[in-house]
């Protein structure tokens, strides 16, 4: 949910170098953009609405070695140049793009009003560079009217500051995520790692209540509260630059559900050790929660199914967002498991708080290794799918599925069981996803392109992927697409069903197989087209998408083709998968 970016050093096109990070943050908002330079005593700002991706970084190359850089997802104002980041104090002296909310900015900016400070735009940010300059009153040292200033926000914040009469830039954190690139010619400061990937892999990590401070040699990390000095590590990421490009692929999105031919085998390749901790810590707690949100949820909602029927156990699935109410029944003894992609949702890190408040662990299935939610949680276990760019969550859910099922399995004393289940169901997906087999999905989306609604049905671990498969279909194609258990249909859903309804079963060769396909049945019977996923066709399918048998890992392979499906009916639409309307990727506010 915004991205920012700063660079200071020994470059002199800062400028540009922000504008090209920014193209690789831009997955976290794409409303406006905007950079400002330090330059010759002054601040250049440029912003604009629109998408950074269009910029052209050359259009930013004058000599300029400290900048930083916004690109924004609207939450206080709405869409315009004047609510556009970088924001500036009232001379211009001061710019500040920040990724967060500020809870109090309303009294902040009245008292601030009331000293005469005048705003340009209904942000909560605007307000942090005028608090600056007020406390600048008081001192020569930015960084250290930047550490005042921060104890006077309550709220969720990564900011970054400069200011003309200083060579250094300020970066502070609570809440929301920034992390230090260390460049042999500079530090770069971000809101994730592929900003700055290009220039360097070696990475520092700003933990929340924490600042930093660099001239671009050195650079310094303290507490926000206390100003003391903080000892960072210098950690090697391991994701490679071509891990986090399209590459061939037209579009992030694309690519990322072929990255599932490998992805899955790589999310079960996990210490056996840990595994068998972690199982035991299920075993052993008083009440196991399983919480994320969006696609993440999904996946806990499939794990509950495992749980049930591979280990016979409990497991208490919640939306993250939900989970507050649940904290009566949490016990020193109890387990929370969360579940996300970025490791940084704000729902999620809520739910940690809840549970830790009455003493429970936490354990964190997350793909993006240094997250917040994998450095506050008491054990994780990383996916390992690689960097995903794309709103919409394709191969961090497969890669979290195939995780949940193991530890399920090894609850069940069968960890090799699951392995070999697990890796033969990768391999049946490295077989499925050829050029043959993406272009019968797309002729189903060409055929399917022009109808307003479309309804999937599923039951046990397929029920949650038809939640899934609504989810995906309506956040890129924008197409209104429903997701039902099929036996709950005809208890209301079924009167919207009109002839030639495109309506999607999930279906596998296993003990409900049979009450599917009558649900599919009764949806024909009132006109629905039916496009049956099943490893098997059935005569009830009007359109029929093979599927190999992956019999309980089954739920992890329906959910591919229908990825592909909302895929190419986003682009038949004319839609940009990657950047779907009114979405971000990382959604670090409640
Ligand atoms: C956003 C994204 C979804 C994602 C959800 C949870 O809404 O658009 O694709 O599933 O956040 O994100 P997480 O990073 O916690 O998995």
């Amino acid at each position: 949910m915004c991205g920012i970016f700063g660079y200071v050093g020994k470059r002199n096109d800062a400028g540009a170098l922000a504008v090209e990070g920014l193209k690789n943050l831009e997955y976290r908002g794409y409303d406006s953009w905007g950079i400002a330079c330090k330059t010759d005593g002054v601040v250049l700002i440029e912003k604009s609405t629109g998408k950074i991706s269009t910029v052209d970084s050359n259009d930013f190359r004058e000599s300029c070695s400290l900048a930083i850089g916004h690109t924004r997802w609207a939450t206080h104002g709405g869409v315009t140049e004047f609510n556009a980041h970088p924001h500036a104090n009232g001379d211009q002296k001061i710019a500040v793009v920040h990724n967060g909310i500020l809870e109090n900015y309303q009294e902040l900016k009245k008292d601030l009003m009331e000293k005469g400070h005048e705003f340009l735009s209904e942000t909560d940010t605007e307000v942090i560079p005028h608090l600056i300059e007020e406390y600048l009153k008081q001192t020569d040292d930015f960084a250290y009217a930047v550490r005042m200033a921060c104890k006077d926000f309550d709220g969720r914040y990564a900011f970054l500051a400069l200011h003309t009469e200083s060579n250094t830039l300020v970066a502070a954190r609570r809440g929301s995520p920034l992390i230090v690139g260390v460049g042999d010619d500079g530090y770069f400061v971000a809101s994730d790692i592929p900003a700055f990937m290009e220039h360097t892999k070696l990475v520092q990590y700003l933990d929340d209540g924490e600042m930093v401070v660099t001239n671009g040699d050195n650079i310094i990390f303290s507490d926000l509260e206390t100003g003391d000095e903080v000892v960072k590590r210098e950690i090697e990421i391991t994701w490679s630059i071509e891990q986090a490009q399209k590459g061939e692929f037209e579009h992030y999105m694309l690519k990322e559900i072929m990255d599932q031919k490998e992805s899955v085998a790589r999310a079960v390749n996990q210490n056996e050790e840990q595994i068998y901790t972690l199982a035991e810590a299920i075993r052993n707690a008083k009440g196991t929660f399983l919480v994320g949100c969006g696609t993440a949820a999904k996946a806990c909602m499939a794990a509950e199914y495992f749980f049930s029927v591979i280990a016979e156990k409990h497991v208490n699935f919640a939306p993250a967002s939900e989970f507050k109410l649940y904290h009566h029944f949490l016990l020193p003894e109890s387990l929370l498991i969360v579940v996300s992609q970025s490791g940084e949702t704000a729902d999620v890190l809520e739910a940690m708080k809840i549970a830790k408040s009455k003493g429970s662990k936490v354990l964190a299935i997350v793909n993006v290794e240094g997250s917040t939610i994998d450095r506050e949680a008491d054990y994780t276990l990383l996916i390992n799918a690689g960097p995903e760019r794309a709103v919409a969550s394709t191969k961090a859910l497969t890669g979290q599925m195939a995780v949940l099922l193991l530890i399920a399995y090894t609850l069940a004393d069968k960890t090799q069981e699951g392995k070999r289940l697990l890796l033969e169901t990768s391999s049946k997906i490295n077989d499925m996803l050829n050029p043959r087999y993406v272009e019968f999905v797309e002729s189903i989306a060409e055929k399917i392109q022009e109808k307003s609604d479309l309804f999937i049905i599923g039951k046990s671990w397929n029920y949650p992927m038809a939640l899934e498969s609504a989810i995906k279909i309506q956040e890129v194609s924008y197409v209104h697409a429903e997701g039902f258990a099929g036996g709950e249909l005809k208890h209301g859903p079924i009167a919207l069903i009109e002839e030639g309804t495109p309506c999607i079963a999930l279906v596998g060769n296993d003990e409900v197989k049979a009450d599917i396909i009558s649900n599919a049945i009764e949806l024909k019977a009132r006109g629905g087209h039916i496009i049956g996923i099943s490893p098997e066709n059935n005569e009830v399918f009007d359109e029929w998408i093979k599927v190999p048998d992956a019999g309980a890992a089954q739920a992890i392979v329906n959910i591919i083709p229908v990825q592909a499906l909302a895929y190419f009916l986003a682009v038949k639409r004319g839609k940009d998968p990657d950047m779907p309307r009114n979405l971000a990727k990382s959604v670090t506010v409640k």
